[in-house]
Parts: structure tokens; C-alpha cells; sequence
């Protein structure tokens, strides 16, 4: 599956002058995540704690002088190809519609124009080995992946953060999910070998070292979920609810961030059952993220792990979005004893969990737990060591 590495790209480069006839003028990379804590409140105003991930898109693409853009997507063998014109009626050159995967790619280039920023049409081919629908933020890594495709040749910069801001909004208003910023953040402005904690509502950030003989493990359920499929949304939609009824006893609300946990236990028999699950997840989440980087640099791993214990709990109960075998996987992880955390990761209904585990007995451990949800399932998973890596960036 996907390109992996050099010599991957190298396929990447065949494939292109198998397509356009020339070697491509640049090749760009852009990572995908995993989130340690703080799911669902990055649109709520949190906190959370990604890395980007040694797992990417991988894009080679140079600028032509034809009148319109041509995309070749290796991993799924289709192409598309719109000019700017048709960006708003999601048409091809040919008047058919564009099709699904390549309204990343062309949301991206909407968001640009929306900017008045120089967007020259382009030629490009690119394959990604974040599996997609995983919770690992393929969409954001292919949204960033052009970003810098279409800064190089457009010939401005924008700062990562401005860049992923511009992603989100290529993501709400052109592919129609109502996303926070995380994956685009992190996608764009990872470090190799640090946690990032970034404050959803001020945009400040910061890193933080992963702390020493410490193993991050993503394990793959391979159950995929559809982002789009409206569940995603509707959560967003029950938070924003929470604060319109909130905000009758609380009038200076102006998301689930301002709404502490005493009031909330006060006000939350007001709310109709549905919304307050929904909202109580949010208000103890955006709790357990505020204590993540003390936690983190004093070195208490347990206590970390607590936490990402109880947001599988509370994402599975009170925010809904874990599925069974997100459920075995990550009780089947928190049953061994090198295993300080787990729990889904990302929007949830499928894909992968994170787990922190002592670097001493990490392989025990993926063997443990790929035996473990095996049995249970009858699936057999994907699970590795996972590194913290750099943001998108421009390899060639
Ligand atoms: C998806 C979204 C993010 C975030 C997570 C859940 O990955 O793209 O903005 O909301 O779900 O934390």
C-alpha cells in the first residue's frame, strides 16, 4: 500500500512521467496524526496534545501550461482533472462531477482563490500510506500536501499555522465536514520528536518532549468509518446546542471551553439527556487536557495514562462515537501491564487507537494485544511503533 519511502518515491516519480511524460519538478510531503488527548474540543474551543506521525501523503507536481489541472491519485488508480472556473460546480473539464477524493484536493485550491492568492494549474500524482478513514487525518495530509504544493509554485508563503487555517476552511465549506483545526495543525506544523499542545481558541502553541523510555503505539482495527456521513456533524451541531441552552444561566458563554465543571454539574439537569452527554464529555475532556503538560513534564506517565483511559470511557458512553471493536482494542491494550493508556484516536466509529507503553516492552506488547483483538474479532490488526514527525514540508 502507498509510498513509504525513498524508494517509494522513486515509484512516485515513474508514475509521473509514466502520466506526463517528464519527471516532476518537485515532490512535497505532508504527515498525517495521531492525538494523544483532547478529542472533540478543538471545535469546542479546547485543548489538545497531536503529533504528526512518520506516516504521510507523499505528492509530486509541477506546473503546466494547460488551461487546466490534472490529479492522479496512485493509491485508488483514478484521475481528475477541473480548472479554476469549475471549482464551484464541482465539475470536471469534461462536465462530469468531480469525484469525491478530489475535492481535497480541489477545496484547497477554492480556499486559495478565496484568498486572492496566485493558484497556476498543476500536474501532479500522489499516494498516501495513512490508511484512509483510520482517525489518522488522511484528508488533512493531503489538503496540506497541496498547500505546499501551491505555495511553491505560486511563489508566496504563508506561515504552517495560515496554512492549515486555510485547509480547515477548504474542509467546512468545499468537502462539507464541519472539522476543528487539530489535523490540519498538526499536519502542518508537526515536530519530529514532540508532543504539540495547541490551545483551540487562541491558536498559541507550544511542544513537549515525549517523555523518555516512552512507546507510542497506533493500533489499526481496520473497521473504517465515512467521515461525511453526518455524524460528525451532528455531534458539532449538539455542542453548539449545549451553549445556546447554557447560555440562558450563563449569558457569557461563548463555547463549552467558559463552562466549568461545577457550574455545568449545576446546570446540567436543564438539558435534554442527549445533549448533556454530549456536552459533559467536552467539559471533562477539556479537564483532563488542562492537566496534560504538568502531568507530562513531571514525568507521571500513570496518571497521563488515567486520563486517556477515561476518554475512551467517555467518548464510548457519553460522546458515542467508539465502536466494538475500537472497544476490544483498546480494553484489551489497558489489560496489559507495560500499557499506561489507550483509547480511540481521532473522530472515532472505526479506525485505530493510541497506546503509550514503556519503550522496554513494546514488542511483547504489540504481540500481546494483535493476539488479544484477534481472538475476540477474528480480524487481524496493524499495529507499530508510531514517531513523531516534522509538518508538510517540500522534499524536492
Ligand atoms: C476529526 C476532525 C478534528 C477533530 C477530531 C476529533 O479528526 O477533523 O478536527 O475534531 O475529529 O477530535
Amino acid at each position: 500500500m502507498g509510498i513509504t519511502n525513498m524508494n517509494s518515491i522513486d515509484q512516485l516519480t515513474v508514475t509521473y512521467q509514466h502520466k506526463f511524460g517528464q519527471m516532476p519538478a518537485h515532490i512535497a510531503r505532508a504527515p498525517g496524526r495521531v492525538n494523544l488527548l483532547g478529542e472533540h474540543v478543538d471545535y469546542n474551543d479546547g485543548f489538545v496534545l497531536p503529533a504528526a506521525i512518520d506516516r504521510a501523503t507523499y505528492l509530486a507536481f509541477s506546473p503546466t501550461d494547460a488551461h487546466h489541472s490534472t490529479l492522479w491519485a496512485v493509491d485508488i488508480n483514478q484521475g481528475a482533472s477541473f480548472t479554476l472556473a469549475d471549482l464551484s460546480r464541482k465539475r470536471q473539464t469534461d462536465s462530469t462531477p468531480l469525484p469525491e477524493w478530489a475535492h481535497y484536493p480541489a477545496g484547497v485550491m477554492w480556499a486559495l482563490q478565496e484568498e486572492e492568492l496566485f493558484v497556476p494549474n498543476i500536474n501532479a500524482v500522489y499516494s498516501s500510506n495513512i490508511p484512509q478513514g483510520s482517525g489518522l487525518s488522511s484528508s488533512a495530509s493531503i489538503e496540506m500536501a497541496f498547500m505546499v504544493a501551491w505555495q511553491t509554485l505560486g511563489n508566496w508563503v504563508l506561515p504552517p499555522m495560515q496554512r492549515a487555517l486555510l485547509g480547515q476552511k477548504a474542509e467546512n465549506r468545499y468537502v462539507g465536514v464541519n472539522c476543528g483545526i487539530m489535523d490540519q495543525f498538526a499536519s502542518a506544523c508537526g515536530v519530529a520528536n514532540k508532543l504539540l499542545l495547541l490551545d483551540c481558541r487562541s491558536l498559541n502553541w507550544n511542544t513537549i518532549p515525549l517523555p523518555e523510555n516512552i512507546s507510542i503505539v497506533i493500533a489499526d482495527t481496520t473497521i473504517r468509518r465515512k467521515l461525511t456521513s453526518g455524524e460528525y456533524n451532528q455531534r458539532r451541531s449538539a455542542c453548539e446546542e449545549a451553549v445556546r441552552l447554557l447560555s440562558r444561566d450563563l449569558p457569557t458563554i461563548k463555547s463549552l471551553r467558559d463552562v466549568n465543571l461545577d457550574d455545568f454539574n449545576l446546570l446540567a439537569g436543564t438539558l435534554p439527556v442527549g445533549i448533556e452527554k454530549r456536552a459533559r464529555h467536552v467539559v471533562e475532556e477539556i479537564e483532563r487536557s488542562k492537566q496534560a503538560q504538568a502531568l507530562l513534564e513531571a514525568g507521571d506517565i500513570q496518571s497521563f495514562g488515567k486520563l486517556m483511559n477515561e476518554c475512551h470511557a467517555s467518548l464510548r458512553d457519553l460522546y458515542e462515537v467508539s465502536c466494538p471493536e475500537l472497544n476490544i482494542m483498546a480494553s484489551t491494550a489497558q489489560s496489559i501491564e507495560s500499557c499506561y493508556g489507550a483509547r480511540l484516536t481521532g473522530a472515532g466509529f472505526g479506525g485505530c487507537t493510541v497506546n503509550i507503553v514503556d519503550s522496554g516492552s513494546v514488542r511483547d506488547f504489540v504481540q500481546f494485544l494483535s493476539r488479544g483483538y484477534e481472538s475476540v474479532t477474528g480480524i487481524s490488526p496493524e499495529i507499530y511503533i508510531s514517531h513523531a514527525s516534522n509538518g508538510a514540508e517540500l522534499l524536492v
